[in-house]
């Protein structure tokens, strides 16, 4: 019943609601007949074309195996290795992938720059992560919503707590707001999606019933939802300096226990796209304990590592959703 054949998928506005319940519907089946060991591979002689200019474990595997169980091939290019904005511009990179493959990935920087190569490409092209989106994380974690709750999407209440004004954020605010959902983002002030993002999401709640709330107030965001969001407090593409500042804006909205205690609900879940900061286990947790002396940012270890955690859920339904997507737009 839907088409989506050559469809670009740059943010969330790309699709209607019918065609984002289409896509996870799509997923649904995908992910049990891989199970199932029934899959029929849709995508025979399709090249994908991968490129990260910023670092990924989740979504360059999400691609790669989405492609590959489907029968397509991908070429990775990395964040060095190829001319893409140093020697070429993004232009001419984009005329020369799209007469070489039949769809292309972009992660990168600049939101422009993904919107530049789909303008070029003349191919399907996929935001993998930009600066101020991420799609396909999305889907992601409305299918993971989806498997945990019994009702539909327009009945859930998430809040998302933290640095609200980046990918995640805008993302987790344009996709609910399309899905009619009860969304919550909370953060000081400064961490606010940009008035133009919370006005367009504001015009689709209009329109689909979604009920937005962006404050200051954990007590107010977190109660009675059915999830509780959380993301890293620098992202990729920000300076290390900026720790400092963010531990000292943001602690007060670390999900830790009392958190999730406070939304009085039970069973709500906790959510993370990952990767996240919980423990020292890591390069950068070692280097964040020794200057700041705390052993978690975001999130707490005890939350992380609960069972109302299902960041791995998310994690896997990447690949299954990135999978719709591949198939959708280019199957036959
Ligand atoms: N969540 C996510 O996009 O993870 P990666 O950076 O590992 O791709
Ligand atoms: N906001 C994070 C998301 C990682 C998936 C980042 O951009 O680094």
């Amino acid at each position: 019943a839907f088409n989506l054949k050559n469809r670009h998928f740059l943010t969330l506005r790309d699709f209607s609601p019918r065609e984002i319940s289409f896509l996870l519907k799509l997923s649904t089946d995908l992910k049990a007949a891989k199970y199932a060991g029934t899959e029929v591979p849709q995508l025979a002689g399709k090249e994908i074309a991968l490129i990260f200019e910023k670092n990924s474990t989740r979504t360059r595997v999400g691609f790669e195996v989405a492609a590959y169980d489907q029968g397509a091939r991908v070429t990775y290019l990395g964040p060095s290795g190829t001319h893409i904005g140093h020697k070429e511009s993004v232009k001419d990179t984009a005329r020369v992938l799209g007469r070489v493959y039949d769809a292309i990935e972009y992660r990168g920087f600049g939101q422009k720059i993904v919107e530049q190569l789909a303008e070029y490409a003349g191919v399907p092209v996929y935001n993998g992560l930009t600066d101020e989106f991420h799609p396909t994380q999305i889907l992601a974690d409305f299918l993971t919503m989806q498997e945990h709750v019994e009702k539909p999407l327009h009945r859930v209440a998430f809040a998302f707590l933290g640095d609200a004004a980046n990918n995640m954020g805008d993302s987790l605010l344009i996709g609910g707001a399309k899905m009619g959902m009860d969304v919550r983002l909370c953060a000081p002030k400064v961490c606010w999606p940009q008035q133009s993002i919370q006005d367009e999401a504001q015009a689709i709640a209009r329109g689909t019933g979604a009920r937005i709330t962006i404050t200051e107030d954990v007590d107010t965001a977190v109660a009675g939802v059915d999830f509780v969001y959380t993301d890293v407090w620098v992202s990729m593409g920000e300076p290390k300096e900026k720790w400092g500042d963010r531990i000292k804006l943001l602690m007060p909205y670390q999900v830790n226990a009392a958190v999730m205690e406070k939304t009085g609900n039970p069973r709500a879940r906790f959510m993370h796209c990952l990767p996240a900061f919980h423990n020292t286990d890591t390069i950068i947790g070692k280097e964040i304990q020794a200057e700041f002396g705390i052993s978690a940012m975001e999130v707490t270890d005890e939350v992380f590592e609960s069972p109302a955690s299902i960041v791995f859920d998310q994690a896997e339904n990447r690949m299954h959703t990135i999978k719709a997507v591949l198939v959708a737009t280019l199957g036959a």
